[in-house]
């Protein structure tokens, strides 16, 4: 296959939505192929720790633990981000988009910090960022806001939008310990590398602020969100709500006027009654209810967290990235080089 059929995917991290997008786009190469127009062909991963074990099989030679060398190497044309954190994230990002090479990232944190500033980057020079894993992981919620709600005013946003948090308070229900919950959403790869980002509501704040960015185009500050997670709720909280024929939800809510401004916005954990279209949204399972004067309310509802439901959105971004980005790509292109060794080495 002549270097023009094939894209370059520069992979940083490889552990649970990394292994995810190696499996996916392993998967379904064929549909992707068709979709995208280039196939895409893992050339270089990074990883922090060479030594682990992986969950998926990659060539060797192929693997490294320096991001840098992934970002600037030759052959990669797009930049696909799942390490996590602000550093070495940002850096390497600002140097993908600086360089022209697109980037596809889940990583919510650096876009609720730094959004702005990586669009910006894209922007001047020539390249695209997608960032659709980030919220919601398998739901297309920024998709369904950038084409969708074009017309209407939004007027507000409700959902469940951290999938650890409803795992655990959905298990609590039963009679599962907190512990014992968060113990095995982190052993299903739904909990964030530091779990207090999800008990403590900074997850969901991080993807609140990604909303309304990409609603209004600009960020509302950390400061002016009220924020509490489900750390405080007690095992006897969750029974008394229980009794009260309620279920306990880390809910996350903006509410906007008529210009389209944000008024309000807080996270925060509620006891739901069954009246309440949340109260059924249970384990690892988001949604959100977009509000527009038009349309009323639409509900978007999937897996919030995990490998292959985030892979999902990574994969999807990919194809509308290569789609779009075709020529810029090629420009960097050497015509004779031969991606079909690198596409049958890597396999799951
Ligand atoms: P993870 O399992 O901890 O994987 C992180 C990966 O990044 C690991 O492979 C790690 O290497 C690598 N890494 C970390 N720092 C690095 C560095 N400085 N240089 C090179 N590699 C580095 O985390 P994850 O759950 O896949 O999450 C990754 C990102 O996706 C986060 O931003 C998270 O918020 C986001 N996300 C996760 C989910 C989910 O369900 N898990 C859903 C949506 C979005 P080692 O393997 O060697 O440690
Ligand atoms: N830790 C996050 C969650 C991953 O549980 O929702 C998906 O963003």
């Amino acid at each position: 296959m002549n270097r023009y059929e094939c894209a370059g995917i520069g992979l940083l991290g490889c552990g649970v939505v990394g292994s995810g997008v190696v499996e996916a786009l392993s998967r379904n190469q064929d549909k992707i192929y068709e979709r995208a127009g280039r196939r895409p062909v893992i050339e270089r991963i990074a990883v922090r720790d060479l030594t682990k074990p992986r969950s998926v099989r990659m060539a060797p030679e192929r693997l490294c633990d320096d991001w840098y060398s992934v970002v600037a190497h030759p052959q990669t044309d797009v930049i696909v981000e799942a390490m996590g954190g602000v550093e070495p994230a940002r850096a390497a990002l600002l140097t993908a988009l600086t360089a022209g090479k697109s980037v596809v990232t889940a990583n919510k944190q650096l876009l609720a910090l730094h959004g702005a500033e990586l669009l910006a980057t894209a922007r001047a020079n020539g390249a695209t960022l997608h960032y659709e894993a980030s919220v919601l992981a398998g739901i297309p919620a920024i998709h369904t806001l950038e084409t969708y709600f074009q017309a209407n005013r939004v007027r507000r946003l409700r959902g469940i939008v951290n999938g650890t948090s409803n795992f655990i308070l959905t298990r609590m229900n039963t009679g599962t310990s907190f512990s014992a919950a968060l113990a095995e959403a982190q052993a299903l790869g739904y909990a964030e590398a530091d779990p207090s980002q999800d008990v403590d509501g900074d997850d969901a704040l991080y993807k609140l602020q990604i909303l309304i960015w990409t609603l209004c185009g600009s960020t509302m500050p950390e400061t002016a969100i009220v924020k509490r997670g489900i750390r405080g709720l007690t095992e006897e909280d969750v029974r008394r709500a229980v009794a009260q024929g309620k279920r306990w939800k880390l809910v996350a809510e903006a509410v906007f006027d008529a210009a389209g401004t944000p008024v309000s916005a807080v996270v925060q954990p509620l006891p739901l009654s069954p009246e309440d279209p949340l109260y059924h949204v249970g384990g690892v399972t988001n949604a959100l209810t977009v509000e527009g004067d038009l349309v009323g309310e639409v509900t978007l509802m999937g897996p919030g967290a995990g490998a292959l439901a985030t892979a999902s959105a990574i994969v999807e971004d990919l194809v509308k990235c290569l789609r779009t980005s075709v020529s810029s790509a090629q420009s960097r292109a050497e015509a004779s080089y031969d991606h079909s060794v690198a596409a049958t080495t890597i396999s799951v």
